[in-house]
Protein backbone atom coordinates (compact mmCIF):
# COMPACT_ATOMS: atom_id res chain seq x y z
CA UNK A 1 0.00 0.00 0.00
CA UNK A 2 1.57 3.42 -0.93
CA UNK A 3 2.15 5.55 2.03
CA UNK A 4 0.33 8.50 0.12
CA UNK A 5 -3.21 5.90 -0.14
CA UNK A 6 -4.55 7.97 2.86
CA UNK A 7 -4.18 11.23 1.16
CA UNK A 8 -7.27 13.07 0.12
CA UNK A 9 -7.74 14.39 -3.15
CA UNK A 10 -7.75 17.88 -3.42
CA UNK A 11 -10.60 19.99 -4.83
CA UNK A 12 -9.48 21.93 -8.25
CA UNK A 13 -8.59 25.87 -7.79
CA UNK A 14 -11.60 27.33 -9.45
CA UNK A 15 -10.02 30.04 -11.20
CA UNK A 16 -6.90 27.92 -12.73
CA UNK A 17 -9.09 25.26 -13.84
CA UNK A 18 -10.64 27.33 -16.07
CA UNK A 19 -7.23 28.06 -17.71
CA UNK A 20 -6.37 24.63 -18.11
CA UNK A 21 -10.41 24.11 -19.37
CA UNK A 22 -9.86 26.92 -21.74
CA UNK A 23 -6.54 25.79 -23.25
CA UNK A 24 -7.85 22.38 -23.61
CA UNK A 25 -11.09 24.24 -25.93
CA UNK A 26 -10.16 24.49 -29.75
CA UNK A 27 -13.46 25.97 -30.71
CA UNK A 28 -12.63 28.90 -32.88
CA UNK A 29 -15.34 31.24 -30.84
CA UNK A 30 -13.97 30.22 -27.46
CA UNK A 31 -13.61 33.28 -24.85
CA UNK A 32 -11.63 32.90 -21.56
CA UNK A 33 -12.76 35.44 -19.21
CA UNK A 34 -11.44 32.78 -16.17
CA UNK A 35 -8.26 34.11 -14.35
CA UNK A 36 -7.51 37.78 -13.90
CA UNK A 37 -5.28 38.96 -16.18
CA UNK A 38 -5.19 41.53 -18.64
CA UNK A 39 -5.33 41.15 -22.35
CA UNK A 40 -5.41 43.55 -24.97
CA UNK A 41 -8.08 44.32 -27.93
CA UNK A 42 -6.38 41.36 -29.61
CA UNK A 43 -7.08 39.06 -26.47
CA UNK A 44 -2.97 38.85 -26.11
CA UNK A 45 -1.06 39.00 -22.51
CA UNK A 46 0.50 43.06 -23.13
CA UNK A 47 4.33 43.69 -22.02
CA UNK A 48 3.76 47.27 -21.00
CA UNK A 49 6.62 49.06 -22.65
CA UNK A 50 8.14 50.47 -19.30
CA UNK A 51 8.71 46.69 -18.46
CA UNK A 52 10.64 45.97 -21.30
CA UNK A 53 12.72 48.83 -21.18
CA UNK A 54 13.46 48.00 -17.65
CA UNK A 55 14.28 44.23 -18.95
CA UNK A 56 16.93 45.88 -21.45
CA UNK A 57 18.41 48.05 -19.44
CA UNK A 58 19.19 45.08 -17.06
CA UNK A 59 20.28 42.57 -19.86
CA UNK A 60 22.53 45.08 -20.87
CA UNK A 61 23.86 46.13 -17.29
CA UNK A 62 27.81 44.41 -17.66
CA UNK A 63 27.36 44.42 -13.63
CA UNK A 64 23.83 42.17 -13.85
CA UNK A 65 24.30 38.97 -12.18
CA UNK A 66 22.05 36.22 -10.72
CA UNK A 67 23.18 36.10 -7.11
CA UNK A 68 21.09 36.10 -3.95
CA UNK A 69 18.98 38.78 -2.78
CA UNK A 70 19.10 39.71 0.79
CA UNK A 71 16.23 38.39 2.97
CA UNK A 72 14.28 41.13 3.40
CA UNK A 73 14.29 41.96 -1.10
CA UNK A 74 15.25 44.35 -3.05
CA UNK A 75 15.47 47.99 -1.20
CA UNK A 76 14.80 49.82 -4.34
CA UNK A 77 11.86 47.81 -4.71
CA UNK A 78 10.65 47.18 -1.09
CA UNK A 79 11.45 51.22 -0.51
CA UNK A 80 9.48 52.44 -3.99
CA UNK A 81 6.52 49.91 -3.16
CA UNK A 82 6.17 51.13 0.39
CA UNK A 83 6.36 55.12 -1.52
CA UNK A 84 3.46 53.58 -3.79
CA UNK A 85 1.19 52.32 -1.41
CA UNK A 86 1.42 55.15 1.33
CA UNK A 87 2.51 57.91 -0.71
CA UNK A 88 5.57 59.67 -0.83
CA UNK A 89 4.86 62.19 2.05
CA UNK A 90 3.40 59.28 4.42
CA UNK A 91 4.07 60.45 7.66
CA UNK A 92 3.98 56.50 9.03
CA UNK A 93 7.30 55.96 6.55
CA UNK A 94 9.12 59.22 8.04
CA UNK A 95 8.47 58.05 11.04
CA UNK A 96 10.52 54.68 10.65
CA UNK A 97 7.35 52.43 11.55
CA UNK A 98 6.73 50.99 8.18
CA UNK A 99 8.46 47.56 7.23
CA UNK A 100 8.48 45.79 4.30
CA UNK A 101 9.28 43.01 3.18
CA UNK A 102 9.49 41.59 -0.62
CA UNK A 103 7.37 38.35 -1.13
CA UNK A 104 6.50 36.38 -4.40
CA UNK A 105 3.88 37.93 -5.19
CA UNK A 106 0.28 39.19 -3.14
CA UNK A 107 -0.35 35.54 -2.53
CA UNK A 108 3.43 35.33 -1.08
CA UNK A 109 2.45 38.27 1.05
CA UNK A 110 -0.92 36.73 2.21
CA UNK A 111 0.78 33.45 3.07
CA UNK A 112 3.72 35.43 4.91
CA UNK A 113 1.26 37.52 6.81
CA UNK A 114 -1.45 34.84 8.08
CA UNK A 115 1.77 32.53 9.43
CA UNK A 116 2.80 35.94 11.16
CA UNK A 117 -0.93 36.50 12.30
CA UNK A 118 -1.51 32.64 13.37
CA UNK A 119 1.89 32.80 15.57
CA UNK A 120 1.59 36.47 16.96
CA UNK A 121 -2.16 37.46 17.15
CA UNK A 122 -3.70 39.32 19.92
CA UNK A 123 -6.18 37.67 21.01
CA UNK A 124 -4.46 34.31 20.47
CA UNK A 125 -7.77 32.95 19.45
CA UNK A 126 -8.57 35.60 17.09
CA UNK A 127 -10.40 34.16 13.85
CA UNK A 128 -9.83 35.94 10.27
CA UNK A 129 -12.90 37.24 8.88
CA UNK A 130 -13.08 37.28 4.83
CA UNK A 131 -15.61 39.36 2.82
CA UNK A 132 -18.34 36.89 1.30
CA UNK A 133 -17.81 36.22 -0.92
CA UNK A 134 -14.26 36.79 -1.28
CA UNK A 135 -10.99 35.37 -4.09
CA UNK A 136 -11.03 31.66 -3.82
CA UNK A 137 -7.31 31.40 -2.59
CA UNK A 138 -7.68 33.29 1.12
CA UNK A 139 -10.13 31.09 2.66
CA UNK A 140 -7.52 28.19 1.47
CA UNK A 141 -4.50 30.83 2.45
CA UNK A 142 -5.92 31.67 5.99
CA UNK A 143 -6.78 28.38 6.82
CA UNK A 144 -3.61 26.53 5.37
CA UNK A 145 -2.09 28.80 8.06
CA UNK A 146 -4.17 27.36 11.01
CA UNK A 147 -6.80 30.12 11.53
CA UNK A 148 -10.55 30.40 12.18
CA UNK A 149 -12.05 31.58 9.29
CA UNK A 150 -15.76 33.40 9.13
CA UNK A 151 -17.09 35.48 6.33
CA UNK A 152 -18.59 38.75 7.03
CA UNK A 153 -21.44 40.47 4.88
CA UNK A 154 -20.08 41.87 1.93
CA UNK A 155 -22.57 41.52 -1.42
CA UNK A 156 -26.11 42.33 -1.70
CA UNK A 157 -27.02 39.31 -3.95
CA UNK A 158 -29.90 40.59 -5.87
CA UNK A 159 -28.70 44.34 -6.19
CA UNK A 160 -24.87 43.27 -7.28
CA UNK A 161 -23.91 46.08 -4.52
CA UNK A 162 -22.16 46.65 -1.44
CA UNK A 163 -24.24 45.61 1.28
CA UNK A 164 -22.78 48.37 3.91
CA UNK A 165 -25.21 47.90 6.84
CA UNK A 166 -24.76 43.88 6.60
CA UNK A 167 -20.91 44.43 6.72
CA UNK A 168 -20.77 46.87 9.62
CA UNK A 169 -23.40 44.76 11.28
CA UNK A 170 -21.02 41.69 11.27
CA UNK A 171 -18.12 44.06 12.24
CA UNK A 172 -20.28 45.38 15.01
CA UNK A 173 -21.37 41.97 16.39
CA UNK A 174 -17.44 40.30 16.23
CA UNK A 175 -15.80 39.52 19.12
CA UNK A 176 -13.74 42.10 19.73
CA UNK A 177 -10.15 41.72 18.26
CA UNK A 178 -11.27 40.26 15.22
CA UNK A 179 -8.94 39.91 11.86
CA UNK A 180 -10.59 41.33 9.00
CA UNK A 181 -9.08 41.11 5.29
CA UNK A 182 -10.54 44.41 3.25
CA UNK A 183 -9.51 44.50 -0.52
CA UNK A 184 -7.60 48.03 -0.93
CA UNK A 185 -9.62 48.29 -4.07
CA UNK A 186 -10.89 46.73 -7.22
CA UNK A 187 -13.09 44.10 -4.81
CA UNK A 188 -12.53 40.44 -6.25
CA UNK A 189 -14.76 38.66 -7.68
CA UNK A 190 -17.46 41.48 -7.59
CA UNK A 191 -16.58 44.67 -8.53
CA UNK A 192 -17.77 46.17 -5.42
CA UNK A 193 -15.71 48.87 -3.58
CA UNK A 194 -16.71 50.79 -0.68
CA UNK A 195 -17.36 54.54 -1.39
CA UNK A 196 -14.87 56.61 0.88
CA UNK A 197 -17.98 57.83 3.06
CA UNK A 198 -18.88 54.08 3.68
CA UNK A 199 -14.55 53.28 4.19
CA UNK A 200 -14.99 55.80 6.83
CA UNK A 201 -17.74 54.14 8.22
CA UNK A 202 -15.19 50.80 8.07
CA UNK A 203 -12.82 52.54 10.15
CA UNK A 204 -15.27 53.95 12.56
CA UNK A 205 -16.44 50.11 13.48
CA UNK A 206 -12.91 48.59 13.31
CA UNK A 207 -11.65 51.10 15.71
CA UNK A 208 -14.43 50.96 18.33
CA UNK A 209 -14.10 47.21 18.19
CA UNK A 210 -10.16 46.63 18.10
CA UNK A 211 -10.18 44.86 15.27
CA UNK A 212 -7.17 44.18 13.05
CA UNK A 213 -7.04 45.26 9.15
CA UNK A 214 -5.18 43.10 6.54
CA UNK A 215 -5.49 44.89 3.56
CA UNK A 216 -4.95 42.41 0.15
CA UNK A 217 -3.84 45.30 -2.70
CA UNK A 218 -3.65 42.94 -5.69
CA UNK A 219 -5.25 45.84 -8.14
CA UNK A 220 -3.50 49.34 -7.28
CA UNK A 221 -4.11 51.37 -10.41
CA UNK A 222 -6.76 48.84 -11.83
CA UNK A 223 -9.88 50.64 -9.86
CA UNK A 224 -9.40 54.44 -11.20
CA UNK A 225 -6.49 54.13 -13.27
CA UNK A 226 -4.93 56.65 -10.38
CA UNK A 227 -2.48 54.87 -7.87
CA UNK A 228 -3.81 57.29 -4.94
CA UNK A 229 -7.15 57.42 -5.35
CA UNK A 230 -7.09 53.16 -5.07
CA UNK A 231 -4.86 53.74 -1.53
CA UNK A 232 -7.77 55.68 -0.38
CA UNK A 233 -8.90 53.13 2.31
CA UNK A 234 -4.94 51.66 3.20
CA UNK A 235 -4.49 55.86 3.86
CA UNK A 236 -7.12 56.53 5.82
CA UNK A 237 -6.61 53.72 8.34
CA UNK A 238 -2.80 54.88 8.34
CA UNK A 239 -3.99 58.20 8.87
CA UNK A 240 -6.78 57.25 11.30
CA UNK A 241 -3.19 55.11 13.58
CA UNK A 242 -4.56 51.62 12.53
CA UNK A 243 -1.51 49.16 12.71
CA UNK A 244 -2.11 47.20 9.95
CA UNK A 245 -0.36 44.86 7.32
CA UNK A 246 -0.92 45.26 3.18
CA UNK A 247 -0.16 42.92 1.16
CA UNK A 248 0.96 44.57 -2.16
CA UNK A 249 0.77 42.95 -6.08
CA UNK A 250 2.74 43.96 -9.31
CA UNK A 251 1.16 41.33 -11.20
CA UNK A 252 -1.66 43.08 -12.49
CA UNK A 253 -0.73 46.77 -12.57
CA UNK A 254 2.85 45.82 -13.76
CA UNK A 255 1.86 42.97 -16.18
CA UNK A 256 4.32 40.83 -13.95
CA UNK A 257 1.72 38.20 -13.27
CA UNK A 258 4.73 35.16 -13.70
CA UNK A 259 7.25 37.15 -12.06
CA UNK A 260 5.54 36.71 -8.64
CA UNK A 261 6.57 40.27 -7.47
CA UNK A 262 5.18 41.58 -4.07
CA UNK A 263 5.84 43.20 -0.98
CA UNK A 264 4.05 42.81 2.56
CA UNK A 265 3.95 45.91 4.39
CA UNK A 266 3.84 46.81 8.69
CA UNK A 267 2.40 49.39 9.96
CA UNK A 268 3.05 50.01 13.47
CA UNK A 269 2.45 52.40 16.31
CA UNK A 270 6.20 53.04 16.80
CA UNK A 271 9.60 52.17 15.13
CA UNK A 272 10.30 50.77 18.31
CA UNK A 273 8.61 47.44 17.19
CA UNK A 274 10.57 47.30 13.84
CA UNK A 275 13.34 45.22 14.46
CA UNK A 276 11.05 42.36 16.23
CA UNK A 277 8.32 42.72 13.26
CA UNK A 278 10.61 42.38 11.02
CA UNK A 279 12.63 39.82 12.34
CA UNK A 280 10.27 37.57 12.33
CA UNK A 281 8.89 38.28 8.77
CA UNK A 282 12.49 37.92 7.57
CA UNK A 283 12.90 34.58 9.67
CA UNK A 284 9.31 33.77 8.14
CA UNK A 285 10.67 34.31 5.03
CA UNK A 286 13.50 32.38 5.02
CA UNK A 287 12.34 29.52 6.75
CA UNK A 288 9.58 29.78 2.87
CA UNK A 289 11.55 30.72 0.05
CA UNK A 290 14.84 31.52 1.99
CA UNK A 291 15.80 34.57 -0.23
CA UNK A 292 13.82 36.98 -2.55
CA UNK A 293 13.38 36.60 -5.66
CA UNK A 294 15.60 38.32 -8.21
CA UNK A 295 14.41 39.16 -11.81
CA UNK A 296 10.50 41.00 -11.71
CA UNK A 297 11.70 42.54 -8.10
CA UNK A 298 14.73 44.04 -10.19
CA UNK A 299 12.11 45.04 -13.44
CA UNK A 300 9.52 46.69 -10.57
CA UNK A 301 12.46 48.58 -9.19
CA UNK A 302 13.51 49.98 -11.99
CA UNK A 303 10.23 51.40 -12.96
CA UNK A 304 9.56 52.75 -9.40
CA UNK A 305 12.91 54.93 -9.08
CA UNK A 306 13.41 55.78 -12.58
CA UNK A 307 11.01 59.29 -12.94
CA UNK A 308 10.41 58.74 -16.39
CA UNK A 309 9.76 55.33 -16.53
CA UNK A 310 7.24 55.63 -13.45
CA UNK A 311 5.34 58.58 -15.13
CA UNK A 312 5.39 55.97 -18.25
CA UNK A 313 3.95 53.36 -16.21
CA UNK A 314 1.20 55.64 -14.80
CA UNK A 315 -0.16 55.94 -18.05
CA UNK A 316 -0.18 52.50 -18.68
CA UNK A 317 -2.30 52.22 -15.94
CA UNK A 318 -4.69 54.92 -16.96
CA UNK A 319 -4.72 52.95 -20.56
CA UNK A 320 -5.62 49.81 -19.01
CA UNK A 321 -8.12 50.52 -16.59
CA UNK A 322 -9.70 52.90 -19.44
CA UNK A 323 -9.97 50.06 -21.86
CA UNK A 324 -11.67 47.81 -18.98
CA UNK A 325 -14.22 50.68 -18.36
CA UNK A 326 -15.22 50.70 -22.47
CA UNK A 327 -15.49 47.77 -22.27
CA UNK A 328 -17.86 47.14 -18.99
CA UNK A 329 -19.83 49.89 -20.97
CA UNK A 330 -19.95 48.10 -24.08
CA UNK A 331 -20.76 44.57 -22.58
CA UNK A 332 -24.04 46.93 -21.07
CA UNK A 333 -25.00 48.42 -23.78
CA UNK A 334 -25.29 45.27 -26.01
CA UNK A 335 -27.15 43.51 -23.32
CA UNK A 336 -29.76 46.42 -23.07
CA UNK A 337 -29.96 46.71 -27.24
CA UNK A 338 -30.68 42.84 -27.35
CA UNK A 339 -33.31 43.57 -24.61
CA UNK A 340 -31.42 40.89 -22.12
CA UNK A 341 -34.04 40.11 -19.61
CA UNK A 342 -33.02 41.89 -16.10
CA UNK A 343 -30.90 44.99 -14.96
CA UNK A 344 -27.45 44.99 -16.75
CA UNK A 345 -26.12 48.45 -15.02
CA UNK A 346 -24.40 46.73 -12.31
CA UNK A 347 -21.53 45.64 -15.40
CA UNK A 348 -20.68 49.07 -15.78
CA UNK A 349 -21.05 50.58 -12.21
CA UNK A 350 -18.46 47.84 -10.38
CA UNK A 351 -14.71 48.62 -10.83
CA UNK A 352 -11.30 46.97 -11.68
CA UNK A 353 -10.57 44.05 -13.22
CA UNK A 354 -14.16 41.74 -12.96
CA UNK A 355 -17.64 42.00 -12.87
CA UNK A 356 -19.91 40.17 -10.60
CA UNK A 357 -22.35 39.01 -13.13
CA UNK A 358 -25.50 37.35 -11.54
CA UNK A 359 -25.55 34.78 -14.14
CA UNK A 360 -26.29 31.13 -11.69
CA UNK A 361 -23.84 28.60 -11.74
CA UNK A 362 -26.45 26.97 -14.22
CA UNK A 363 -25.78 29.61 -16.74
CA UNK A 364 -22.62 29.48 -16.32
CA UNK A 365 -22.20 26.13 -17.15
CA UNK A 366 -24.01 26.18 -20.04
CA UNK A 367 -21.84 29.37 -21.19
CA UNK A 368 -18.98 27.16 -20.82
CA UNK A 369 -20.32 23.94 -22.66
CA UNK A 370 -22.16 25.31 -25.60
CA UNK A 371 -21.03 28.78 -25.81
CA UNK A 372 -17.14 28.28 -25.42
CA UNK A 373 -17.45 31.12 -22.56
CA UNK A 374 -15.30 30.43 -19.55
CA UNK A 375 -15.78 32.16 -16.26
CA UNK A 376 -15.69 31.25 -12.36
CA UNK A 377 -18.64 29.11 -11.05
CA UNK A 378 -19.97 32.62 -9.22
CA UNK A 379 -20.86 33.94 -12.71
CA UNK A 380 -17.51 36.52 -12.18
CA UNK A 381 -15.84 37.31 -15.61
CA UNK A 382 -12.90 39.03 -16.18
CA UNK A 383 -13.44 41.99 -18.19
CA UNK A 384 -10.16 42.50 -19.40
CA UNK A 385 -10.39 38.88 -21.66
CA UNK A 386 -13.58 41.42 -23.87
CA UNK A 387 -12.35 42.77 -26.65
CA UNK A 388 -13.95 44.35 -29.91
CA UNK A 389 -13.69 41.28 -31.72
CA UNK A 390 -15.32 38.66 -29.00
CA UNK A 391 -17.66 41.56 -27.32
CA UNK A 392 -20.96 40.89 -29.42
CA UNK A 393 -20.18 37.14 -29.13
CA UNK A 394 -20.26 37.26 -26.13
CA UNK A 395 -23.51 39.57 -25.51
CA UNK A 396 -25.14 37.40 -27.37
CA UNK A 397 -24.25 33.95 -25.87
CA UNK A 398 -25.43 35.83 -22.23
CA UNK A 399 -28.58 36.84 -23.89
CA UNK A 400 -29.48 33.41 -25.47
CA UNK A 401 -29.06 31.27 -22.00
CA UNK A 402 -30.53 34.38 -19.94
CA UNK A 403 -33.45 33.67 -22.05
CA UNK A 404 -33.56 30.34 -22.07
CA UNK A 405 -33.65 29.61 -18.52
C1 LIG B 1 -7.79 35.98 -10.13
O1 LIG B 1 -8.53 36.16 -9.18
O2 LIG B 1 -8.18 35.53 -11.23
C2 LIG B 1 -6.33 36.34 -10.03
O3 LIG B 1 -6.10 36.96 -8.82
C3 LIG B 1 -5.42 35.21 -10.31
C4 LIG B 1 -5.34 34.23 -9.19
O4 LIG B 1 -4.22 33.92 -8.79
O5 LIG B 1 -6.36 33.75 -8.70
Amino acid sequence: MSYFSTVPQAPPDGILKLSVLSRADSDPSKVDLGVGAYRDDNGKPWVLPVVREAERRLNEDPNYNHEYMGVGGLPALTDGAQQLIFGSNSPAIGQGRVYTIQTISGTGANMVAAVFLKQFKRPADAAVYISKPTWGNHRSIFETAGHEVREYKYCNYKTLTLDIDGMLDDMRSAPEGQIFVLHACAHNPTGIDPTEEQWQQIADVMSERGHFPFFDCAYQGFATGDVDRDAYAIRLFVDRGFELLVAESFAKNMGLYGERTGCLHAVCQSSDVIPQVSSQLNRLSRATISTASAYGAKIAATVLQDPRLYEEWLQSMQDMSQRIKTMRDALRDKLVALGTPGSWDHVSQQIGMFSFTGLSKLQVDTLRNQYHLYMTDDGRISVAGLNSHNIDYVAQSIDAVVRSS
